[in-house]
């Protein structure tokens, strides 16, 4: 079985939508949501579907304890899902192309630091961009910039607002990302 950690910072509805997903699934699991801010939406979901989860600080992720937790819980791949720090060094080596990453663009347009959120969608919008989508790409050490592997497009409408678009990107992951993942890690594994 591969052991998936999914580090979500809002309100993880895809990380929420990547535990459906594989909750049956005969080789992959989504083991535990690891979360870096006590706010976050995500908690609630976490303990409404009965999902492990772990609380990090800045800290942690930075000395090492993190990477220590994530190997104690035999964690195999790691899922960013709206996560919101920087992956240290020591992580993305200990994790080297089993780090995955989703952005609400079509990456390298409206990446980089700062481009997350309702910042991408007003961006978008604001360049007068005729279309915009999504992009599942590997972590490396630098923002937003490791190997794409998958992008799926849609046209802007004339009246898009960055609400509208951000729903419109939204249902694009959720519809994509799980199966994106599946085939990234059976084709790792094989
Ligand atoms: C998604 O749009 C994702 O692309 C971005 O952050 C957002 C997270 O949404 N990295 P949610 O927390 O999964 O609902």
């Amino acid at each position: 079985m591969t052991k998936m950690a999914v580090f979500a910072s809002g309100n993880g509805s895809n990380a929420i939508n990547l535990y459906r997903y594989f909750k049956r699934h005969d080789h992959i699991q989504v083991s535990k949501i690891y979360i870096n801010n006590p706010g976050a939406g995500v908690i609630a979901r976490a303990i409404e579907y009965d999902i492990p989860y772990h609380i990090f600080t800045r800290k942690e992720m930075n000395n090492g304890m993190l990477l220590e937790k994530l190997e104690y819980d035999g964690i195999d791949v790691i899922i960013l899902a709206g996560f919101l720090w920087k992956i240290p060094i020591d992580l993305i080596s200990a994790y080297h192309g089993r780090i995955w990453n989703i952005h609400p663009s079509l990456l390298p347009k409206f990446g980089g630091k700062g481009m997350y959120g309702m910042k991408v969608h007003e961006a978008v919008i604001a360049a007068g961009e005729k279309e915009s989508g999504i992009t599942i790409h590997e972590v490396n050490e630098v923002y937003d910039a490791g190997a794409v592997v998958f992008q799926e497009k849609i046209l802007l409408d004339t009246a898009e607002t960055p609400e509208t678009l951000a729903h419109r990107i939204h249902l694009l992951e959720h519809r994509y990302f799980p199966e994106v993942i599946e085939k990234e890690i059976l084709r790792k594994n094989a």
